[in-house]
């Protein structure tokens, strides 16, 4: 657990859930159903890793930290980064600039973009990935039961491949998961689970999203080996992620 570092995600109290911010060496796993905010920590994450050390990003002077966006349904949108970077008190054109847009049109194109990262991680000092969705494309290409096992098998490589980058070039990885209303059923059912159990262990600290009143909502710790389980609530704010 060497030079692990933390990214902030704007909620302090996110932030404790998370043991101090998104830790890089590491896969963290958002899942939750529609609209619960998966997509919005992504892209406050991907503003914030560029922030200076002390203000709860991964910049060492003049050493901008970036990130890669992976997109799998078309959700990404430029405009929220701009606005989040302006009230984090970034330059919006340099935020976006230091964001790597990927879209990823279907799992095996997926997958190659993420073999190519092992290149272009270390040469741009890229220190968070996210893959938004994960299992979007996978579940599409091979729904069912009767594909529940090739499914799992090439989304166990594609996790495998995303822990190895992590751990290689010391980058945190965060990827979304989108799940019905009550998760732990689909988890303990492979059969029904989105992304099949096979998420259950390959992602170091898992958070569950849930909708509370209005722009609330609550994060849950779901089976962090070394974070206590728990829960908080942050809000969805015009500015992003805070309490
Ligand atoms: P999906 O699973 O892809 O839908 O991602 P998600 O869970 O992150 O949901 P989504 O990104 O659609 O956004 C969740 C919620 O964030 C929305 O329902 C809004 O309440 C809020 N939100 C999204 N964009 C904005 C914005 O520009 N301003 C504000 N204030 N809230 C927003």
């Amino acid at each position: 657990r060497m030079n692990l570092k933390k990214i902030t995600t704007g909620s302090s109290n996110l932030d404790e859930l998370l043991g101090g911010g998104v830790e890089t060496k590491t896969i963290t796993e958002f899942f939750g159903e529609f609209g619960s905010g998966k997509s919005q920590i992504s892209h406050q994450l991907s503003v914030n890793v560029q922030l200076p050390t002390d203000q709860g990003g991964l910049t060492e002077g003049e050493n901008i930290a970036k990130a890669v966006y992976i997109d799998t349904e078309g959700t990404f949108r430029w405009e929220r980064i701009e606005q989040m970077a302006r009230c984090a008190g970034l330059d919006p054109e340099l935020a976006m600039e230091n964001i790597y847009y990927m879209r990823a049109v279907n799992s095996d194109h997926q997958m190659a973009v993420v073999e190519e990262l092992f290149g272009l991680v270390p040469k741009e000092n890229i220190r968070l990935v996210v893959v938004d969705s994960v299992t979007s494309h996978f579940r599409a290409e091979y729904p069912g039961r009767e594909n529940l096992a090739v499914r799992q098998q090439k989304l166990n490589k594609h996790l495998h491949q995303l822990s190895r980058l992590a751990e290689i070039y010391n980058v945190a990885v965060v990827i979304t998961n989108q799940v019905m209303a009550k998760p732990d059923v689909f988890y303990g059912d492979p059969t029904q689970a989105v992304g099949g159990h096979v998420l259950y262990h390959a992602p170091g600290v898992r958070v569950q999203l849930k909708k509370s009143r209005g722009n609330k909502r609550i994060a849950r710790m779901v089976d962090a080996p070394h974070l206590p389980e728990g829960e908080t609530v942050f809000e969805i704010t015009e500015c992003g992620i805070r309490d």
